[in-house]
């Protein structure tokens, strides 16, 4: 069994500069979904017929399918003719499906395929019955009940059918290349459909089945900017009521996002407006939000994540506390039971256990021990214009409010730094470093003023 999908449309219903199949639902392209659904069956090829442009070739880069460029997009059965060349020599059973179709799920296509086996079919169509067929082709069936010829919207001529075509085709290879010399694009869009095959099988007396969806929903293909929303948001529901299903509370599934690539722990709580993106996980029993964007990132259990924190490619170790309002740029880790709270931002940087930084601070490119405290205003100055520097803190250093610490720099354990100090110098372990002027007191300045 080999698998075709057909790409390289332009997708002008988008309006976009980026070619449709790209066009992301989730973090992941159309196309990717597509070839999500694929992944589980067993094929021996699987060839995507892509556009001239780069972007879909580059996205399939490492994604284990043979690309076939379509110069000229003359339509989907064009597109099948331009593969011809690479299924030359193959006699099997070929799956033509359509790089839009998002929604489409692997236990379908193997039913269809099971289907197709079983009936000993020449072609079996996916199909479903829609209240509002609109947009698709219509499937069109003789006095006999056999599927006939398919009618594209755009053709029809009062042929009344809720039948759609599905966009999913399991077909046999020598007839396909054969019927696809018998069609012309003689249809109001100018092009050569590959439906029409389905009326060359009719007059030749081949075998056509129809394979119907348990769930209409399925066939869903994006052509504009609203069937790409309309998908997202049942794609998003799925994602919510399979987690859910897990054991993960999700108080508010309609403003939650979570992509497909994420996973959740038990007893976990998602509080509304909170983003889960890319490679995240997050362990069991801890509470993350509400308004929260989580991207990359491994967070471990009982861990709080408060109110609009912003964190991306980073570690938070079990039982740390967030927020509300922190932000970890990429390179953060944090061992367990760290605390960093409101207005503080960390970039690649360590913090070791139990160390807590709750207020308005900056640590950037630091190295910071166990038990450290970092007092409200502090700054790791870590750019000098030109460089990035280093800080390295020891274990139980206290640092007090406003410190400014000059890197590279080293702070060694126990150390303690007075609030308000810019240090350039190495602080020695245990010691006291205060930089700051004397304070001053003129007595009855308030008098004299006067
Ligand atoms: C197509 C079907 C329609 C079906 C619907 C299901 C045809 C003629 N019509 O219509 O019966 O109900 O899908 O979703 O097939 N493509 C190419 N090269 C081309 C043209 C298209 O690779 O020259 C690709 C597109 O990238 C897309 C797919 O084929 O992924 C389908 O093309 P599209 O224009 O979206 O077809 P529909 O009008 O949706
Ligand atoms: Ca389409």
């Amino acid at each position: 069994m080999k698998a075709l999908v057909l790409s390289a449309g332009h997708g002008k219903r988008m309006r976009s500069s980026i070619p449709k199949v790209l066009h992301p639902i989730l973090g992941r392209p159309l196309l990717g979904w597509v070839l999500k659904a694929l992944e589980p069956l067993n094929w021996e090829e699987i060839i995507v017929v892509c556009g001239p442009e780069g972007s879909v070739i580059d996205f399939l880069k490492d994604k284990g399918v043979k690309t076939v460029i379509q110069q000229e997009r003359l339509g989907t059965g064009h597109a099948v003719m331009v593969a011809e060349r690479e299924l030359s020599g193959f006699a099997g059973t070929l799956l033509i499906l359509y790089g839009d179709t998002p929604l489409l799920r692997s236990e379908t296509i193997k039913g269809l395929l099971d289907h197709h086996r079983e009936k000993k079919a020449t072609l079996t169509l996916l199909s479903a019955v829609l209240e509002d067929p609109r947009g698709y082709g219509r499937i069109i069936r003789d006095e006999r009940g056999r599927p006939k010829r398919i009618v594209e919207e755009s053709d029809l001529k009062g042929e009344g059918s809720k039948e759609i075509n599905g966009g999913v085709y399991a077909v046999e290879t020598p007839f396909l290349f054969k019927a696809l010399r018998e069609i012309r694009p003689d249809n109001r869009q100018g092009e050569y459909y590959l439906t029409d095959i389905v009326e060359v099988a009719y007059r030749w007396n081949e075998k056509v089945e129809v394979f119907f969806t348990d769930w209409p929903l399925e066939v869903l293909g994006v052509n504009t900017r609203l069937d790409l929303s309309k998908a997202q948001e049942i794609l998003r529901g799925k994602i919510a009521e399979k987690w859910a299903l897990e054991g993960v509370t999700i108080e508010d599934p309609k403003s939650t996002w979570i992509e497909p690539e994420v996973t959740i722990g038990r007893d976990t709580l998602i509080r509304p407006f909170c983003f889960l993106r890319g490679k995240t996980s997050v362990g069991s029993n801890s509470v993350i939000g509400p308004f929260v964007e989580i991207i990359d990132s491994q967070i471990g259990q009982g861990v709080r994540v408060d109110f609009g924190c912003h964190i991306e490619g980073s570690f938070i170790g079990d039982y740390c506390k967030l927020g509300p309002f922190t932000r970890l740029r990429p390179g953060s880790r944090l061992e367990e039971g760290v605390k960093v709270g409101n207005f503080v931002e960390i970039k690649n940087s360590r913090l070791g256990r139990g160390t807590k930084a709750n207020h308005l601070a900056y640590l950037g490119d630091a190295e910071i021990g166990e038990e450290v405290n970092v007092g409200a205003g502090a700054i790791t100055c870590n750019f000098d214009g030109k460089k990035k520097h280093k800080t390295i803190i020891g274990d139980r250093v206290f640092i007090g409010s406003n410190v400014s610490l000059v890197a590279p720099i080293v702070i060694g354990d126990e150390a303690t730094i007075g609030a308000g100090s810019v240090i350039t110098k190495e602080v020695p372990q245990g010691s006291l470093a205060v930089e700051r002027s004397k304070q001053r007191i003129i007595p009855n300045w308030s008098r004299r003023r006067k």
